[in-house]
């Protein structure tokens, strides 16, 4: 009788799991902010469903607008997870008490510069990928103007480029933000404010979203793009006339991060996402989305085509310092201050 009973009710479930949107209602949803590439985005959200049937609800945004927007909502949290970005804005959020702590049982499979991200950040972050800042330009353009190719951070201030240079708004933009923390590191903070009244000079546009410019150097809407090196590395595997430049001076990068938004709805699905975009099946998606950053994970597959920090004149980046509310508030005041209302 019990074993019939049982038998009733497993058929009458497989007929509800039917019916109903697959397992996903079962498994409840999670609300997820992503800061990559849509290209990645959305990949990383059909395996995660696909793994746990766990409904996902994603919006991409840039890494400083995502903060904005975290901050904004802290009284009554939509999102779930903040899943990539620059992890300059996410130590931030930890620090303004927006995220979470959390101890991922995948954390020692995990690189030591992102355990130390994680460290740093008291646990409310933890690194998922990195990749080194340069700059690409469009060698057709390059050739028509007879400019000499630039190798430099200081190459790009220089009078021929005029109009010529694009990079994204630090306020919106991680990678953005990441140039102004890199060139204060490198140059001494005064040299570098000097340097970026310069550059504002050549600037074409401030975008929005931090990848936009290896786009548009790539199409030659402008000749130059200042970007993370893996995104003027997609552009050339699509057949892009542009050269990949990692400036002499030394360059700084990005610890690309995670974190679990304070008060999340759909805390224990916060988790599971967690967990699971740090094993090395989540991070090989990324290779396959056209994204070459280096995983986080010791495990995970490194994408043949993505910039090695040994070829590139990396300096030790302080992201405790550069990540923190007071001196990221502080840069992007004086940025917006002296360089932005600055004029051309
Ligand atoms: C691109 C890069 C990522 C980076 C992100 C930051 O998607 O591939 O490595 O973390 O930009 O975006 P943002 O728009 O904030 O500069």
């Amino acid at each position: 009788m019990a074993s019939r009973r049982s038998a009733v009710f497993a058929f009458a479930a497989g007929i509800l799991a039917a019916v109903l949107p697959g397992a996903a209602r079962a498994q409840g949803n999670l609300t997820v902010y992503c800061s990559v590439q849509e290209e990645w985005c959305r990949p990383m959200m059909a395996a995660f469903e696909r793994a746990t049937g766990v409904r996902v609800a994603m919006t991409r945004k840039s890494s400083g607008e995502t903060l904005t927007q975290i901050r904004a909502e802290a009284s009554n949290p939509r999102g779930d997870v903040w899943w990539g970005g620059t992890g300059d804005p996410h130590m931030q959020a930890g620090q303004e008490n927006l995220t979470e702590e959390y101890r991922s049982p995948r954390l020692p499979e995990l690189q030591p510069w992102a355990v130390r991200q994680a460290e740093q950040a008291n646990f409310r972050t933890v690194g998922i990928y990195a990749g080194a800042l340069g700059y690409s330009y469009n060698t057709r353009e390059l050739e028509r103007r007879r400019i000499t190719a630039p190798r430099c951070w200081s190459d790009l201030a220089k009078p021929e480029f005029r109009g010529e240079v694009q990079v994204a708004d630090p306020n919106t933009s991680g990678t953005a933000y990441t140039m102004l923390a890199t060139l204060v590191q490198v140059m001494g903070e005064e040299p570098a404010f000097t340097y970026l009244r310069a550059l504002h000079r050549n600037v074409n546009q401030y975008t929005r979203s931090g990848a936009a410019p290896a786009r548009a150097a790539a199409t030659g809407e402008t000749l130059v793009g200042i970007t993370f090196l893996h995104d003027a590395v997609t552009q050339k595997i699509a057949g892009a006339p542009v050269n990949i430049v990692a400036p002499c001076e030394g360059t700084g990068y990005e610890i690309g991060s995670m974190s679990i938004i304070r008060g999340a709805r759909n805390m224990e699905n916060a988790r599971r996402f967690y967990d699971w975009a740090l094993s090395p099946e989540a991070q090989a998606i990324a290779g396959t989305a056209n994204s070459f950053q280096l995983p986080s994970n010791r495990a995970s597959p490194i994408p043949p085509q993505a910039p090695r920090f040994e070829d590139v004149r990396l300096i030790d980046y302080d992201f405790a310092r550069w990540g923190s509310a007071e001196e990221r508030t502080r840069l992007l005041t004086r940025w917006e201050r002296e360089v932005r209302a600055g004029a051309r």
